[in-house]
């Protein structure tokens, strides 16, 4: 292993197939289910939503999925992205640990979320998609969408959280720069959005029930699909390219991760660096290999739900999927990571747990902050605050390390910067920031109105 900072590809080394672990795995996913019926989901369900090629790999078993010349020409303009070497966080905790970073804030909405976004809005422009309706959570999603729908001329209309909305002005402005229109949830444009503001006209929404109005939009309209930004099986498969490039990167720095470590809201961005190293640990290779899902102890999703089917969105218009969920009427508090408040989590991810593959563990937001400005200050990259969650857990894996003196090599996930993050920052540094708690009452509610599958 040499003392270099920065590991790098040429462009031409972006991965021409995406990973897809469904070829892989030692159990089959549990089907999705009809939301009306609770039936096996079968493909004609979801045309309403997802062009046929997404639907088709939604269920695919094929390991290695082509990724098309006009996608991989998008990608060109921000990837492969870097693989870093974090001497100077290793130094400050003077720690015997070797921490890697692969860093996705390089994009130009500054996350991994156009790894998919692309790809899906490529795909919806081949089968003569014109519109297409998302929802955003921090913002960093539909941007992603609308830089996206900018590159294929597809109009995108976009439903964001409204506590979001109103956090981060930024985020909308920079939709609006790529031509897209968007509007906080709930809003006056859907049914499902009215009926809510009747109810409380101050509700500050959530990721679930933006799907929601997304999804009605999309279905009311002919001309429009739906495209999602986590949790579903091709989202995480179109970000494996991140991790087919971080495994030939650590080979370049002769170096193999005893722990992965990243943070999860549906699970996109963590399940595309380490699907491609899990397969070593399910072929037996890597058997030690811990990989650490890293959530916020206010949305609670793996380490506290329930493993059973529940809807994706709020109302239970979009099929229910096996998953850890706090319950679909999930209401998170206000926490900043507004990307990891999110009911459920992608059914791989989940099912890898129940296998005993992968961990998971929640961090505290104020943990999260601290935890974030000591990488700000070694480092340089002011990240968001949903990889401050996994930031903090690589910290403590590396002091663990300083405890033990053992070497071990960390890799972590890192999602994406928070240069329109700042206000957060701003709260933390003036003592605003709140720890949540996401109370066990409220779990025991949510696991009442889980839908009754037989
Ligand atoms: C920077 C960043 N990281 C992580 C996430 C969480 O999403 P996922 O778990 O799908 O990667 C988001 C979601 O908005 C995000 O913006």
């Amino acid at each position: 292993m040499d003392n270099r900072t920065k590991y790098t590809l040429d462009e031409e080394r972006i991965p021409r197939h995406w990973y897809n672990i469904q070829a892989d795995l030692p159990e089959p996913l549990p089907p999705p289910l009809h939301p009306a019926t609770g039936k096996p989901l079968t493909p004609p369900d979801l045309t309403p939503l997802f062009p046929m090629e997404l639907i088709k790999q939604e269920v695919s078993t094929e390991r290695w999925i082509e990724i098309p010349d006009e996608v991989r020409d998008i990608y060109k303009l921000w990837r492969p992205t870097t693989l870093y070497r974090a001497h100077r966080l290793e130094k400050a905790l003077d720690t015997p640990a070797k921490i890697f970073y692969k860093y996705e804030g390089v994009s130009p909405p500054g996350s991994h979320k156009p790894n998919t976004a692309v790809a899906q809005a490529y795909y919806n422009k081949q089968e003569g998609t014109k519109r297409i309706s998302t929802e955003t959570g921090a913002g960093q999603w539909g941007s992603a969408l609308s830089f996206s729908g900018a590159c294929f001329d597809i109009e995108i209309k976009v439903y964001m959280v409204r506590a979001s909305y109103d956090q981060k002005p930024y985020r909308r402005i920079m939709m609006e720069t790529w031509g897209a229109n968007c509007v906080p949830s709930p809003s006056t444009d859907t049914k499902v959005g009215r009926d809510m503001l009747a109810k409380d006209p101050e509700c500050p929404g959530s990721l679930g029930l933006a799907i929601s109005e997304a999804v009605e939009d999309a279905v009311s309209r002919d001309d429009t699909h739906y495209s999602l930004g986590s949790v579903l099986n091709h989202v995480l498969l179109h970000q494996t390219v991140n991790g087919l490039e971080a495994k030939e990167l650590m080979e370049m720095a002769d170096a193999y991760p005893d722990i992965i470590v990243g943070c999860i809201g549906g699970g996109s961005n963590f399940a595309g660096l380490f699907l491609p190293f899990i397969k070593d640990k399910i072929d037996g290779n890597k058997p030690d290999l811990r990989i650490v899902n890293v959530e916020p102890a206010s949305c609670p999703t793996m380490t506290k739900g329930p493993y059973a089917y529940d809807y994706g969105d709020s109302v239970g218009l979009v099929p229910l999927l096996k998953m850890y969920t706090l319950g679909h009427g999930f209401m998170p508090p206000p926490i900043h990571a507004g990307g990891l408040r999110y009911h459920g989590m992608a059914p791989i991810i989940c099912h890898l747990h129940k296998l005993g593959l992968v961990e998971a563990r929640a961090e505290h937001q104020l943990a999260t902050f601290q935890a974030g400005v000591t990488f700000a200050r070694t480092q340089g990259i002011i990240s968001a605050p949903e990889p401050n969650h996994a930031i903090k857990a690589v910290i403590d894996e590396a002091v663990k390390c300083r405890e033990s003196g053992e070497a071990k090599t960390i890799l972590l996930a890192h999602s994406g910067h928070g240069h329109v993050d700042m206000a957060a920052y701003d709260a933390y540094f003036s003592g605003k920031l709140q720890n949540y708690e996401y109370p066990d009452e409220k779990i025991k509610q949510a696991l009442a109105e889980l839908p009754k599958i037989a």
